[in-house]
């Protein structure tokens, strides 16, 4: 199925944690698929699950949700909210037919360049497997 097919993937990426994360990722020693497009938020808190569809509606194939690890968050609470609302996220996109397997949330601090990387890696492989998405958005 998955043949010459390159997923896009839409990373949310908070900026004090995951957004450097993709920094170290560039650094020569880090390499993650071009598959990726990052886009900063300022917190993993900011993500507004229409964000999500949106991603999904303009032709995501997959999204990454980047996060402080809990008890990090530059806001104190926000990445605890995203955490709250990602099981929520998943039911409502099931509803348009988009696998759980196509959005993601991560917990990468600015340390993790290389976990950051194999994150990346292995969702794109996950979703290259499913295909490009079907959805109904
Ligand atoms: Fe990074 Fe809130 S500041 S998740």
């Amino acid at each position: 199925m998955s043949g010459n097919f390159q997923p896009k993937i839409v990373g949310f990426l908070c900026n004090w944690c995951c957004y450097a994360g993709d920094d170290l990722a560039e650094a020569p020693r880090f390499h993650h698929p071009p598959n990726l497009r990052a886009v900063r938020v300022m917190c993993s808190g900011r993500v507004d699950p229409t964000f999500v569809l949106e991603a999904f509606a303009n032709g995501a194939d997959g999204v990454l949700i980047g996060a402080c690890h809990l008890g990090e968050c530059h806001f104190q609470e926000g990445n605890y909210a995203t955490v709250r609302r990602f099981p929520i996220l998943q039911r409502l996109l099931r509803q348009f037919g988009i696998e759980d397997e196509r959005v993601r949330l991560e917990w990468v601090s600015t340390a993790e360049g290389e976990r950051f990387e194999n994150v990346v890696a292995d969702m794109t492989e996950k979703v290259k497997a499913l295909g490009p998405v079907k959805c109904t958005v």
